[in-house]
């Protein structure tokens, strides 16, 4: 299960990417936002961060306009390892190396047909463990100090 939000800057992107997620065969949790209405993007990286942190979805998708903020306020989040993926390489490694369990996209900076191999990317890659772990062990006690 998948859990999904954005600001008004990524609203239709999240759209694209909710019916992408959706012909692969996956369940998709929208916590919105549902129109293009302005919202801040830290409300919404709450609404979804906070039960992926708890283990309620497998990861997250956000999107705001660049992908910035919302990145940044997913990563105060305590468990969460928010990645800002602009490629498919990229989006990758943040699951490969990083074990990132939430991405970040930006509506106004990547296109659907793009954001969709970022998607891809990301959902086909496994956490390669051995020295990642190690690091990402690392980064997860940074939270605690
Ligand atoms: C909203 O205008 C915009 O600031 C937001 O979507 C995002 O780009 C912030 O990082």
């Amino acid at each position: 299960m998948i859990a999904i939000g954005s600001d008004h800057g990524g609203f239709e992107l999240k759209n694209e990417i909710i019916k992408h997620l959706k012909k692969r065969g996956f369940t998709v949790e929208d916590f919105g936002t549902f129109s293009k209405d302005s919202v801040d993007y830290p409300d919404i990286a709450k609404a979804v961060c906070e039960p992926v942190a708890a283990g309620k979805f497998s990861f997250g998708i956000l999107v705001c306009g660049t992908g910035i903020g919302i990145s940044i306020a997913a990563n105060k989040i305590k468990g969460i390892r928010a990645a800002l993926c602009a490629d498919p390489y990229s989006a990758a490694k943040a699951k490969q190396h990083n074990n990132a369990n939430v991405i970040t996209l930006g509506g106004r900076v990547t296109g659907p047909d793009l954001a969709m191999t970022i998607v891809d990317a990301y959902i086909d890659a496994d956490f390669e463990g051995g020295r990642h772990q190690k690091r990402v062990d690392k980064i997860m006690d940074l939270e605690q100090n």
